[in-house]
């Protein structure tokens, strides 16, 4: 575990504004900087970093969050990789809190394991490349298939001699010890007997990102049906089949520049592509895609292109993997090699030129190819045809992006022949869908109630109490420390039985003054996480402990702290405008913040007040069959009429307030 200390100072010392310099270009505007999203395509700046706050908000997909969070949306690094990046970058030592005597154990357990593989790596191309049947068997295999020794010392290819302990030896005379040998799976212990898994076969060794090696794919030299064509390292610590991309090492730099990754199948269709200089191109080792593994490429680029064996086996496991990519935000391609051909096939078969022609002609974005693989049965038949289109548009629901959503819809309705806004209504339908299914997070509280255009009158209503809650919660973090002049309105009735408003002033912390409003009215919010959120502040000012905004946009909560920045680097963008847009005078900011404040509490407790009232009238409907019929009517009718006059009495304050 990383020390408390170093975590604060990491916080203290990173920069947001320059380590999110490190990944886009931003540009000074005014007090902020902007830059394009690097969560989306787009091409008016819509990416904005705040360095007095130390925070961002990517207004194109409504996320936002501190340095930590954005190196955790744009790297994918896990809460402590992210501490660690900043802390290499700000050259701050890592204090480790006292581990476990388990948990260091397991710590060094994975180094060993990483340290044999190294090892074994090394000695496995050794022998491929030095050893007298290493050159015989392995290099020559190689050779057969084509490959250039520049690209078998590339990706460190090696060979396992065949016999049944000779790797495992040469490990243990190095002192290597055999439980990591047989943790990694490179030695088989049985009993007391011991024997090298790879042995007799040629090795592809796997590395991570960073360019460990985690674990071997080892492929057999003989023809018998009856052994696995390829033999592979087991699980283990360090191997994760379903987190790592074959060639992802040898590939980064060049997906990164090229901004696009082939993703293919195999390791030698991988190797293949490379001698044919196309070094953008990874492997899922046969195995279905994973959003991990589509999240590694991510890192480096949004765009993926899917190359496909020429059989049709696994199509319809590819149109899932297909899926997993648009729902990561990201662009995916797909081509299809020719009946028989995989890429390493037809790398071999044709020139250099002829396949990087290849791959520019055929690339397919996703709705031509799952119409062209669909279409055939669909001709003349309308429920096939409408079946298809679902399964388009379903889709195209799954990319979080609105604009690219949108282009996708046209383009569809384009080859489909079919309007656009029938394809919008069922796109529609179907993000209702997700949006019930999917948890609430600070993704949606943003998106969430700009939605759908055709609302029902209650969700409009519900809407609104939201907006006022965020309203408040965005004062209480912005303001809530802040002493203000407060003005109340006391109800008098002169001589003549005539109302009149008294005015009284009193000082009043903004946080006290919200609390003490929402407390009369036992308010709850609707919203869980500003419900979260006010209970934290709260808390703190029961404690009587000052809080800012940073206890919030570095909580531990992830989802809490998004949500936060979220709000406040709204408040930037909208807020100030919408101001100047009701003309509201801003006499001074005090003034103005008293006015929002009384603004904002009213108007929402107007809207929980009639919200009681209706629920007291719906409940007097359904009184009839109780017996105490009566003193309930009359109970109900006297409490309804309180709440009236209480609504009376706050549309009166909020009118003069707004004046
Ligand atoms: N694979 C595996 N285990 C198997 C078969 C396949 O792990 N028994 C994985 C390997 O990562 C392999 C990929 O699936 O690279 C694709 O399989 P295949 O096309 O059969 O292998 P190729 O890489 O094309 O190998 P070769 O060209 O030598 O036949
Ligand atoms: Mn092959």
């Amino acid at each position: 575990m990383i020390s408390r200390d170093t975590i604060d100072k990491v916080f203290e010392t990173a920069r947001v504004e320059e380590v999110i310099g490190d990944f886009v270009q931003l540009k000074k505007a005014g007090s902020n900087y902007k830059g394009l999203s690097p969560f989306s395509d787009e091409r008016t700046p819509s990416f904005m970093v705040s360095p007095v706050k130390q925070i961002w908000k990517d207004f194109s997909t409504g996320k936002g969050g501190n340095a930590i969070s954005f190196l955790m949306e744009h790297e994918h690094y896990s809460y402590p990789e992210a501490i660690r990046f900043l802390a290499r970058k700000y050259n701050i030592e890592i204090e480790e809190t006292l581990q476990t005597d388990e948990q260091k154990e397991q710590a060094d357990a994975r180094e060993s394991m990483y340290l044999v593989s190294e090892f074994a790596k090394n000695y496995f191309h050794e022998i491929l490349l030095n050893d007298e049947k290493g050159k015989a068997i392995g290099f020559s295999y190689f050779k057969e298939r084509g490959f250039t020794d520049e690209i078998i010392k590339k990706f460190e290819l090696g060979y396992a001699l065949d016999e049944w302990t000779a790797f495992t030896n040469a490990a243990l005379e190095k002192k290597y010890e055999i439980e990591f040998l047989e943790k990694t799976g490179l030695t088989i212990v049985k009993d007391t007997k011991q024997f090298d898994r790879f042995k007799g076969r040629v090795l592809f060794p796997i590395h991570s990102m960073s360019g460990r090696i985690l674990g071997f794919g080892g492929r057999t030299l003989k023809t018998d049906k009856n052994v696995a064509k390829y033999l592979n390292s087991p699980e283990s610590e360090i191997y994760h089949k379903s987190k790592i991309l074959y060639g992802i090492y040898q590939a980064k730099q060049s997906i990164a520049k090229q901004d696009n990754c082939y993703l293919v199948e195999g390791y030698t269709d991988v190797i293949s592509m490379n001698q044919s200089g196309i070094e953008n191109v990874v492997a899922s080792s046969g195995t279905a895609l994973t959003p991990d593994q589509i999240r590694l490429i991510n890192r480096l680029t949004p765009n993926i292109t899917v190359l496909f064996d020429g059989d049709a086996a696994g199509i319809r496991a590819s149109l899932r993997g297909i899926d997993l990519i648009l729902e990561q935000g990201m662009n995916v391609k797909v081509i299809s090699f020719p009946e028989g051909d995989d890429p390493d096939s037809f790398a071999k078969k044709n020139s250099e030129e002829d396949l990087k022609e290849f791959l520019e002609n055929n690339a397919m974005d996703f709705i031509q190819f799952k119409t062209s693989l669909l279409i055939k049965d669909t001709a003349n038949d309308p429920v096939k045809k409408a079946s298809l289109i679902r399964e388009i548009v379903l889709s195209i629901s799954k990319i979080p992006n609105n604009i690219q959503r949108e282009v996708y819809i046209q383009e569809c309705a384009k080859i489909m022949d079919i309007s656009e806004e029938v394809l919008f209504k069922e796109l529609a339908q179907l993000s209702r869908k997700a949006q019930k299914q999917g948890q609430q997070n600070a993704h949606q509280i943003d998106s969430g109630f700009r939605g759908v255009k055709k609302e029902t009158q209650k969700i409009k209503k519900i809407d609104q109490q939201l907006i006022l809650e965020r309203e408040i919660i965005k004062i209480l973090l912005l303001y809530g420390n802040n002493k203000v002049d407060f003005i109340d309105y006391i109800v008098e009735y002169d001589d003549e039985g005539k109302k009149k408003m008294v005015k009284e002033v009193y000082e009043n912390l903004v946080s006290y003054e919200i609390y003490s409003h929402l407390q009369e009215d036992e308010i709850e919010f609707t919203n869980d996480i500003f419900q979260k959120i006010y209970f934290e502040i709260i808390h703190r000012l029961n404690q009587e402990e000052k809080f800012t905004t940073e206890t919030f946009t570095q909580h531990e909560d992830m989802v809490l702290g998004q949500a936060v920045s979220s709000l406040i680097m709204d408040e930037e963008k909208y807020v100030l405008s919408d101001w100047d847009r009701k003309e509201v005078v801003v006499k001074s900011k005090e003034e103005s913040l008293q006015k929002l404040v009384s603004d904002v509490i009213y108007r929402l407790r107007k809207i929980l007040i009639v919200k009681k009232i209706n629920a007291l009238k719906d409940e007097m409907v359904n009184l009839e069959e109780e017996d105490d019929f009566e003193n309930k009517r009359i109970e109900n009718l006297t409490l309804v009429k309180d709440y009236n006059n209480l609504k009376i009495l706050i549309s009166d304050k909020l009118t003069v307030v707004v004046d």
